[in-house]
């Protein structure tokens, strides 16, 4: 599907950002493993939530549908499923399913569409193999092929800051059958979403540092109500910094403080945002954000920690840059290009196409930003790679671009954001 987006005037009102994508997945998959019934609201209508519900539903847990947003789980002891688990898209779906399968007592195989089937797999096969599963793959990608076994705890320094790869070792870990605690060392602090939701549910759990110790553990089932999320959100934050005139309120954005790597950067960017009624819900931190229109933004350097914290909103932040003063460098961000596409490449290209001045680094890129004053061409036709994130990102490019912008696959929002143009006019 073609769209076409031009230039705006400004955008100003109220929005409520749906749920997080993250929060969402754990929720589905925790309260399928927990003992009894807990009520889901504010769940996730994007494609990747749902493929989590599918494959749980596929495992024997009870999941039916109150209303689109809403869902009842009754959760317990997972089953044989009868046919391969399809994670779709949904690389969270297919790594933390992964290590509740990996100590069950049946064999199961998870695949995925053909960008999830492309993605790293290894990250996850090595450190469960060290805790004894039996897994097989094709060249440490999807289908995986995992015949579940006895478990047990382990101590692992992951190479990397993934948040996919710590939930999957940790669920693993929690398994009744698994012997001993697991220990799980991170570079930097990814998102804990995880241990917050086990935490939340009675689990055995904690964190010091960068150090998360979980022990097997059996979770209550609790109601969950989904934060917003704000790497949806980080769409309207840019797109409010940007356009011209823009001021409105962005409602029940998550702020866990794993996540906060973008509201940091716009503060050093001189972006005029501002965090308001603060709260908790379900153990997660959030607040309402109000965005103006900023017309000094500077560049600034991003890397090391700030990447895990911001890691799938570098792509709008791309975007941001183009309007800040200066090199905006954004680098040590290599698993950009283990996303659902080469997101360093593919974003690079495709922003060049529009006129901004931005150049591929091995391990992220550099944006010479023109300020305010600077005008993006437009008139071109970009391709998306089916990336939701990439197509989010070109359209609110394109509501500050001089001519129309066409994106070709746009259609690839659904799997984070269904009603994503909606909450943007609604805004116009
Ligand atoms: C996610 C973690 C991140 C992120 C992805 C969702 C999660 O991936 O990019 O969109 O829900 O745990 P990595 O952990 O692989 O960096």
């Amino acid at each position: 599907m073609i769209k076409t987006v031009s230039k705006i005037k400004n955008l100003k009102g109220e929005i409520t950002i749906p749920a997080d994508k993250s929060v969402s997945h754990r929720a589905v998959m925790l309260a399928s493993i927990a003992g009894g019934c807990s009520r889901i609201t504010n769940f996730s209508d994007g494609a990747d939530c749902h493929s989590t519900v599918k494959v749980f539903k596929q495992l024997g847990a009870e999941i039916s549908f109150v209303d689109n947003k809403t869902l009842l789980i009754k959760g317990g002891q997972i089953m044989k499923p009868k046919e391969p688990l399809d994670a779709g898209n949904s690389g969270t779906t297919m790594r933390l399913v992964s290590g509740i399968l990996a100590g069950q007592d049946f064999e199961s195989i998870i695949i995925g569409d053909e960008s999830l089937s492309k993605r790293p797999m290894k990250r996850i096969i090595e450190p469960l193999k060290l805790m004894g599963a039996d897994i097989s793959s094709m060249d440490g990608k999807a289908p995986l092929y995992i015949r579940g076994c006895g478990l047990h705890g382990i101590e692992y320094e992951a190479p990397i800051a993934s948040a996919q790869v710590k939930s999957c070792v940790l669920l693993a870990g929690l398994n009744r059958s698994t012997k001993g605690v697991t220990h799980y060392k991170e570079i930097y602090p990814s998102r804990n979403h995880t241990e917050l939701m086990l935490e939340y549910l009675g689990a055995n759990i904690k964190t010091d540092g960068t150090i998360t110790i979980v022990e097997p553990s059996r979770l209550q089932a609790k109601d969950i109500d989904v934060i917003g999320d704000i790497s949806s959100a980080a769409f309207f934050i840019v797109a409010g910094l940007i356009v011209e005139g823009s001021d409105f309120v962005i409602k029940n954005v998550g702020i866990n403080p794993t996540r906060t790597g973008i509201l940091d950067i716009i503060k050093r960017m001189n972006g005029n945002i501002q965090i308001i009624n603060e709260r908790k819900v379900s153990g997660e931190d959030v607040a309402d954000i109000r965005v103006k229109y900023s017309e000094e933004l500077k560049s600034c350097e991003i890397s090391g920690a700030d990447i895990p914290r911001l890691i799938d909103e570098l792509p709008i932040i791309a975007v941001l840059a183009s309007r800040a003063e200066g090199e905006t460098i954004v680098k040590d961000a290599h698993d950009l290009r283990n996303k659902e596409t080469d997101r360093i490449s593919c974003l690079v290209k495709e922003l060049q196409k529009i006129g901004v001045d931005i150049f591929e680094q091995k391990d992220g890129f550099v944006v010479h930003g023109g300020g305010a004053k600077c005008k993006l061409s437009g008139d071109a036709e970009l391709q998306t790679y089916h990336d939701h994130r990439l197509a989010m990102s070109f359209y609110i490019a394109g509501l500050i671009c001089e001519k129309e912008v066409a994106i070709n696959g746009f259609e690839w929002i659904n799997i984070s954001f269904p009603n994503f143009e909606q909450l943007v006019e609604s805004l116009i």
